[in-house]
């Protein structure tokens, strides 16, 4: 069945980056000028993504407006002539059919995407996390949604992080390790490094089979007293197989203070706009050696 519909979690406090996160979503700090949250809309949309879940919470409105159209703001582009700027407030606008759903109380990863239910329905659907920026040749949920088309069952985007990192994951336990593709036995979130089975981490991107909404339903609290989506996949694991697919792109945890800075610096050196002038700045930082 064809992947079209994809669930943005967006519900966090993101308290790993107060105070910028006090009184604006962090979904909406920019990566240069960019707001993550519409670099994984974009992930989404060049995938084949149609329709968008955005899970969203107390005090995020300014999603919403990101996406909607803006009349003002685009009359005052038209009178100044700036037809780039108007064009690319419109596409903007128009990506996907976007819809949102408030997540009530903040009991979780699990718990949000199981208000994603109806929405869903019974076709399998991608998940996309925020605070995982992928810079890659071939969108990552793109490359998760061939995986899902060859082997069915539920795919999950997952690199080696190393063991003194994987506390900070969900951790996968395989058979064997030496494909890119691997068939799950188990997950355990956030395991301690010495009792993680691996160091290979689900890392924000997944395809997820309609069953996960039953399995969710009786999915009780892990770590941190939240109810995790990395256990309901765990019990899924058992029923239907679950893959865990080690993707190619560079990926940024834009949710921790160095992770963003480091997607903003490798981001703007991408841009022919703006990749000289860093250059010769970063340059001129001799201190740093
Ligand atoms: C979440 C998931 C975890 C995953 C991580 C990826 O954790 O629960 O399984 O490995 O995202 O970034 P969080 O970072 O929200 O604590």
């Amino acid at each position: 069945m064809r992947v079209k519909k994809a669930v943005i979690p967006a519900a966090g406090m993101g308290t790993r980056f107060l105070p910028a996160t006090k009184a604006q979503p962090k979904e909406m700090l920019p990566i240069i000028d960019v707001p993550t949250i519409q670099h994984v809309v974009e992930e989404a949309v060049n995938a084949g993504i149609t329709e968008i879940l955005i899970i969203t919470g107390r005090g995020k409105r300014a999603i919403e407006d990101h996406f909607d159209k803006s009349v003002e703001l685009e009359i005052l582009l038209e009178q100044k002539g700036k037809s780039n700027e108007l064009a690319d407030m419109q596409r903007i606008s128009n990506l996907a059919d976007i819809f949102y759903v408030r997540q009530k109380e903040a009991l979780g990863l699990g718990h949000a995407v199981a208000c994603a239910r109806n929405f869903v329905g019974s076709e399998p659907f991608a998940v996309l996390l925020g605070d995982d920026i992928v810079h890659a040749e071939v969108p990552v949920i793109g490359q998760l949604i061939d995986i899902y088309k060859r082997k069915g069952g539920s795919v999950l985007g997952c690199q080696r992080v190393g063991f003194e990192n994987i506390q900070k994951y969900g951790a996968v336990d395989a058979e064997d390790y030496s494909e890119p593709i691997v068939r799950v036995r188990s997950l355990v979130e956030k395991p301690k490094s010495a009792e993680a089975k691996s160091d290979l981490a689900v890392l924000g991107r997944y395809v997820i089979s309609p069953e996960i909404f039953n399995v969710l339903a009786i999915t009780t609290p892990g770590a941190g007293g939240e109810i995790q989506l990395t256990d309901a996949l765990n019990l899924l694991a058992r029923q239907q197989p679950v893959w865990a697919y080690s993707f190619a792109g560079r990926r940024y945890d834009v949710g921790d203070r160095i992770g963003f800075i480091e997607a903003t610096i490798e981001y703007a050196l991408r841009r022919e706009d703006l990749a000289p002038q860093l250059k010769a700045y970063l340059k001129s930082l001799t201190f740093c050696e």
